[in-house]
């Protein structure tokens, strides 16, 4: 099969590189930056990728958005309620810069992907001197100057698909990183907005994946989350028969200490890829892996081609093959059509499995997708009461799942100090469950082993030993 998406030329993101040079001497750009992020991992990482960016801009960052010279906001368009979050803080920055002038802000990622969503932004929000989309990211140096140099507001929206390769990136964690294997998304379930602002599914090449992982290691990163809306589905359109499965025990035998992967989806799990876990040592035992509901009917009307059946199905396997697997999910309550009867269907599966977590959402509709103009949009306070039954019926459930813990030996990836006390670390286990434990700052970013002495609220209490 032919590529039909392009790696951006080295020349290109050697001019790109010139231009950040260029933008480090000018007299009169920002010396420090704050990036406000909404939304998901590959946006985080995005983030990541802006951040280094800014830094080969030569600025820094500052304490709070209120002090820096540029703010830049990464947006999230996957539900309502992360865009109006984004135009409220947005419309807030405004009134800042009145006592401020020289305060410049830029908006990007996935809703200035949204059609008409640039527009909208010259028009209503001219404060804002920079918007671009996701697939603009790495022209970002260009556009940096060209807004200096002019002084004008500058917009740039692209919709073709292309992978960046080489970008600067400044990691938030040393030793948990991201690493993007794929892009873009041509699953089309009818909720989504992803496969429109996000564009066609791509593969990053395997030399060019696993080049990164080993500079990863050698600069000490005990743990890789491998990114891709749907990274189960790698490999497709690289015409090289490579898969996930593949990339997973390539990682696994360069010996990455920790690796993980988001999101997966339940139609593109392969018996391979469960295989690759059974006979892993590095690959942690867990798997988000997002059912969305419980009934045929409407995950017919999601357009997610799985049977409520077939993921319970998976589920078995992966159960089998990688016994005590801590297993996550996301679930949508209130999609167009859902009747009590479906949603108890829901509720049921929740049951059934046991997620050590699940993330709930209200369906929130999307201009262009196809079930924002479906029939049977439910109530508000329908749709309030589902979600509100399913995050007790969960909360009862985890408290149920996380017992198996109980005596436990777990390893911890420390993150830092716990919220509850000083002489409190905190991280997560090798099954994506968050263990605080006592600990200090040496601690921090290191693997320790504890036993599981305890279970408060959805955290697990340990001791080291
Ligand atoms: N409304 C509500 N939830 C949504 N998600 C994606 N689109 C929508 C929508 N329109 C949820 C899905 C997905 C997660 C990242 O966000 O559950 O898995
Ligand atoms: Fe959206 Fe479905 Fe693609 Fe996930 S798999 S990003 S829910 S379209």
């Amino acid at each position: 099969m032919e590529r039909d998406y392009q790696i951006v030329s080295e020349a290109e993101m050697a001019r790109q590189r010139e231009f950040a040079e260029a933008v480090r001497v000018l007299p009169h750009r920002p010396q420090t930056y704050f990036i406000v992020t909404y939304g998901c991992q590959m946006n985080a990482h995005d983030s990541e990728k802006l951040a280094g960016m800014l830094e080969e801009m030569g600025m820094v960052p500052a304490e709070t958005r209120e002090e820096a010279d540029f703010v830049i906001f990464n947006t999230c368009c996957v539900r309502d309620n992360a865009e109006r979050r984004a135009l409220g803080n947005i419309t807030w920055l405004r009134e800042i810069r009145k006592t401020r002038p020289e305060l410049m802000i830029a908006v990007c990622g996935c809703m200035i992907q949204e059609p008409g969503m640039a527009e909208k932004i010259l028009k209503q929000y001219k404060f804002v001197n920079l918007a671009f989309g996701t697939a603009n990211l790495y022209k970002f140096p260009e556009m940096m100057y060209e807004a200096l140099e002019s002084g004008r507001n500058t917009v740039e929206v692209d919709t073709h698909d292309v992978i960046p390769e080489g970008l600067p990136v400044q990691r938030v964690r040393k030793e948990a990183a991201y690493l993007t294997v794929m892009y873009g998304c041509d699953n089309f379930c009818s909720y989504c907005i992803v496969p429109y602002v996000r564009g066609r599914e791509r593969s990053r090449e395997p030399s060019a994946v696993l080049k990164e992982a080993e500079g990863l290691m050698k600069d000490g990163t005990k743990e890789i989350m491998l990114l891709g809306q749907n990274v189960n589905s790698y490999g497709k359109g690289l015409g090289n028969g490579y898969s996930f499965a593949k990339l997973l025990k390539e990682l696994d035998r360069m010996g990455v200490p920790r690796i993980r992967f988001m999101t997966s989806h339940p139609k593109d799990l392969s018996d391979e890829l469960i295989e690759a876990m059974q006979g892993s040592r590095h690959i942690l035992p867990q798997f988000h892996l997002p059912v969305q509901s419980g009934s045929d009917r409407i995950l017919e009307k999601m357009n997610r081609r799985y049977t409520r059946d077939i993921y319970m199905e998976r589920v078995r396997k992966l159960r089998e093959a990688v016994p005590g697997i801590g297993l996550s999910t996301d679930i949508i309550v209130g999609f167009p059509g859902e009747t009590e009867e479906d949603f108890r269907d829901t509720m049921e599966l929740v049951r059934e499995v046991g997620f050590d977590s699940a993330f709930t959402f209200i369906y929130s509709p999307r201009v262009g997708t196809r079930a924002a103009s479906m029939d049977g949009q439910i109530a508000a306070d329908v749709s309030t009461r589902r979600i509100e039954e399913l995050i007790a019926l969960q909360e009862e459930i985890q408290q149920q799942t996380l017992k198996r813990f109980l005596g436990q030996e777990e390893e911890i990836l420390v993150e830092g100090f716990s919220k509850r006390s000083d002489d409190a670390v905190s991280g997560k286990g090798r099954h994506a469950v968050s263990v605080t434990m006592d600990g200090g700052p040496g601690d921090i970013g290191e693997i320790v082993k504890c036993r599981i002495t305890g279970l408060k609220h959805n955290t697990l209490m340990g001791e080291r030993v």
